[in-house]
């Protein structure tokens, strides 16, 4: 928890981890198929950028997540840097098996707390969800692979409307009661503002101060830094984004891309707080980022530059300024 007498705009070189989630929530949303070798590619840039953890595929149904398809063979071929967390999206005890074979770190299980969403994303009620995701944590704790779990909709569903804090609390507290290493509370279609965030963060880790808590927005509304802002004074350290700010779940109306992992790094830079992140690097693979999608991103830094990216004057500034200057000389009437 922060001390609430240090406003969120001093980092204070506090730790603040950022998790790659563009290789998995941004590839399942393109149309295109990237290549399974520039997929590895990407991973592996990302490794030398300083990210604590990287989502690099999912273990879907290929039907599902065509965009996937190559799950085993990017998972198998990355390049490992110590330090970083390879994990993968898991939907049930199939992908499980394949994800654990193919060497990941930790399964990141996904489950809605919305009724409906989780219907229309996963086929299955919430409660067939929770009695098939028990069955893989079982199997992940016997291997000894770690477990998070990401909760869809906890701020709100495109479908059904807000969804309460104690509903998503409680699917938590049962996940938390299997002894999941972690949980991600996720905003899948940008609906989450800083307030409510605030409060629900300021819950999880009031009942949970032992559980990796990470918070997942997504751009939507325009607020997804500003959500960043408000969950790291309310105690969170752990974000994901995707790299260009592409991405968003195929089976949420209105999906777009999670903030994006330049603009958070960048601002966070600039207000003191450690995340880690080599940005000159991180910027250069978002710049190659188009060549593999075949289209722009949401990125505003790869636009814009750093903040003090400077531009050189104008050609003619020498004479602007001597104009200028001259002007004091005249009388004045
Ligand atoms: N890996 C590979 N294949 C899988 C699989 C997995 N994890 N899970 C299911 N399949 C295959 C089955 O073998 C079956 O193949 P077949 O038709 O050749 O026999 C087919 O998919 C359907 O299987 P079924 O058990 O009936 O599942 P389903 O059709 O109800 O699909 C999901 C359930 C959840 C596995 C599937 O919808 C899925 O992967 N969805 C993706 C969810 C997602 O990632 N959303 C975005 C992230 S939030
Ligand atoms: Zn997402």
């Amino acid at each position: 928890m922060t001390n609430s007498n240090i406003p969120v705009w001093f980092g204070n070189s506090r730790r603040i981890h950022l998790q790659e989630v563009g290789t998995r929530d941004g590839l399942q949303a393109e149309c295109a198929f990237v290549p399974t070798e520039d997929k590895i590619a990407l991973v592996n840039e990302l490794s030398a950028t300083g990210l604590s953890k990287i989502e690099v595929t999912s273990f879907t149904s290929p039907t599902a997540i065509p965009a996937l398809r190559d799950a085993e063979i990017v998972m198998r071929e990355i390049e490992r840097h110590p330090g970083v967390v390879y994990s993968a999206l898991v939907p049930n005890l199939r992908g499980a098996e394949r994800a654990i074979d193919a060497r990941t770190d930790e399964l990141n299980l996904v489950m809605s707390a919305s009724e409906t969403h989780n219907l229309a994303n996963l086929r299955m009620t919430r409660e067939q969800s929770f009695a098939a995701l028990t069955q893989v944590i079982g199997l992940a704790q016997r291997e000894g692979v770690a477990v998070n779990v990401s909760l869809s909709c906890c701020f709100g569903c495109p479908m059904e409307g807000d969804v309460s804090e104690s509903t998503v609390l409680a699917w938590a507290q049962r996940f938390a009661d299997l002894g999941v290493h972690g949980i991600t509370l996720c905003d899948t279609t940008g609906m989450a503002y800083p307030t409510q965030v605030a409060t629900l963060t300021r819950a999880a880790r009031l009942r949970w101060p032992g559980t990796e808590l990470t918070l997942h927005f997504h751009n939507t509304r325009g607020m997804g830094l500003a959500n960043v802002l408000a969950g790291i004074d309310a105690g969170a350290n752990r974000f994901d984004a995707s790299l260009g700010g592409i991405g968003g779940c195929p089976y949420a109306p209105g999906a777009t891309g999670n903030v994006c992992t330049e603009e958070v790094a960048h601002a966070l830079a600039l207000m003191d707080f450690d995340t880690g992140i080599d940005l000159p690097r991180l910027i250069a693979a978002s710049k190659r980022l188009p060549a593999l999608i075949g289209h722009d991103t949401p990125s505003q830094i790869t636009k814009a530059g750093q903040r003090l990216d400077l531009h050189p004057v104008p050609a003619d500034f020498n004479a602007i300024r001597s104009r200028a200057l001259a002007r004091n000389a005249e009388p004045v009437h």
